[in-house]
């Protein structure tokens, strides 16, 4: 009898492919095989960073999760890293490679066809390769159900007049999609904050409205919990929580990570030699980016605040500029902080010594947060990150917002917000309330746990 066979595509992002991998070793514990499809570009990524990872370690799931690339069709000298050129090219190159992958796969042999096929919802075009070939297909959100809700909204934001055509909108101002939806502001939809221009927001715009109106996946999963998002979830009932994922692997075992940069574990060591809950850990995910002056007001106000930090400062935050304040900077500090490349964040967060988290607000860091009980200082950066601060800041109340000034999070504002969340007793409080609400989600006899033993179910029916 022929194997389930599910191929996972995740958007070429380190957010997208961290998530889709958990679900992959979700699903490979239930005797699932995975074909996990990335771009050359990123592959490449991975299996280097991968490579230098602890070789005695062992791996799970990895023998069930195979791991193939095709091609994203950006030439050598295009700049990957610009929206507009990267969806664009993925929109016009890889459905027809994805269609001759499946196809050679199941030419290989009879019991090994792709069965089902779990796509990035910012790949909708997968379902429709999917569609047209007869496989099954599903649909995964890498963020949280309240931005699905709001591109099934898209065309109702239209018809209002609250967004154009382009979906710029028509005025800044707050509005609720449900009465108990979290309040968002207009200017702060998603596709209007990709930093990028005009013509990076109508692709994106344009590729959300092409994903909703795709409409074929038979599920449509998220990682989230319903206790995080319950009125998001009785406004779109078919979007499925599954999560937190992160939360049902066990720490003592090194999965196949899909990590883009080495790890720095030396962080781990130092995180050893703190007290408890004393080091303020700063992370801003795959994307930011940060100019000198603003870096050097984060880099003050962490050093004026007098706790010890653990900031992750990727190669690529500001190409190089920095790198000279930087060197400095760390040979000023000895052991007062620690700055690393990339750091094993998820084993950082369940670290006794974190006491916080300054974060960009990516959903994945505020998922990864969250069960781990860590109160947050939020500086959201672009796309979906002000929605999740809202929950963060306004609705789960467990975090305190840093202030702009003129564009600027100023040294002062650094320093002030860090000890007001540390003298904060309520907030660590919420926060540990919320860490046990949401992990027994994915618990036997959770509402993700159900979810997710449906999907196995009928993946493998
Ligand atoms: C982006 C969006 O910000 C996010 O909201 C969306 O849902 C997915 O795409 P990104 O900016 O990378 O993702 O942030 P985030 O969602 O937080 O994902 C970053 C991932 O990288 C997390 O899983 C985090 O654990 C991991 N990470 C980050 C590390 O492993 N090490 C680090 O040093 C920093």
């Amino acid at each position: 009898m022929s194997r389930a066979h599910v191929l996972v595509l995740p958007f070429p992002a380190q957010g997208h492919v961290n998530p889709l991998m958990d679900l992959s070793h979700e699903l490979a514990k239930h005797d699932i095989k995975i074909t996990f499809v990335n771009t050359d570009f990123i592959n490449k990524q991975i299996m280097e960073a991968e490579a230098t990872r602890n070789e005695d370690k062992e791996q799970v799931g990895s023998d069930q999760i195979q791991m193939v690339s095709i091609p994203d069709g950006i030439e050598q000298e295009e700049d990957r890293n610009r929206w507009e050129i990267l969806i664009e090219s993925i929109w016009q190159v890889m459905p027809m490679k994805l269609e001759q992958l499946i196809q050679e796969i199941s030419e290989k042999s009879e019991n090994e066809k792709i069965s089902c096929v779990v796509a990035d919802a910012a790949m909708g075009w997968a379902l429709e390769v999917a569609e047209k070939m007869g496989i099954h297909r599903a649909t995964f959100l890498s963020t949280s159900a309240a931005v699905l809700a709001l591109c099934f909204s898209i065309p109702k934001l239209l018809d209002d007049g609250i967004i154009d055509d382009d979906g710029t909108p028509t005025k800044d101002q707050i509005i609720h999609l449900a009465p108990n939806m979290p309040a968002m502001r207009t200017k702060h939809f998603p596709w209007a904050q990709m930093g990028a221009g005009l013509n990076a927001q109508k692709l994106v715009f344009n590729c959300m409205m092409r994903n909703n109106a795709a409409e074929i996946a038979e599920w449509a999963i998220c990682n989230s919990a319903h206790e995080l998002e319950p009125s998001a979830f009785a406004y779109a009932p078919n979007i499925l929580p599954i999560g937190p994922l992160q939360a049902s692997k066990s720490n003592h075992v090194d999965h196949l990570a899909g990590s883009f940069w080495r790890e720095d574990s030396t962080c781990l060591n130092w995180l050893d030699q703190q007290p408890d809950k004393s080091v303020i850990y700063v992370a801003f995910g795959s994307f930011t980016i940060f100019d000198l002056l603003q870096l050097q007001e984060l880099a003050l106000g962490l050093e004026l605040s007098n706790k010890p930090f653990l900031w992750v400062v990727r190669s690529d935050i500001n190409n190089g500029a920095v790198n000279a304040f930087l060197k400095e900077f760390e040979d000023r500090l000895c052991s007062h902080g620690k700055v690393v490349g990339w750091a094993p964040q998820q084993k950082v967060l369940t670290h006794p010594s974190i006491a916080c988290f300054l974060s960009h607000c990516g959903w994945n860091s505020t998922i990864e947060g969250v069960i781990n009980g860590v109160p947050f200082l939020s500086w959201p950066y672009f796309a979906d990150q002000f929605l999740n601060e809202t929950y963060i800041c306004d609705i789960w109340k467990v975090g305190l917002r840093l202030n702009r000034d003129n564009g600027i999070i100023s040294q002062e504002e650094i320093t002030f917000k860090i000890k007001q969340l540390l003298n904060d007793e309520g907030l660590r409080a919420r926060a540990s309330e919320l860490k046990e609400k949401v992990i027994d989600n994915v618990k036997d006899g959770g509402s993700s746990n159900k979810n997710l033993k449906n999907l196995v179910d009928w993946i493998k029916a």
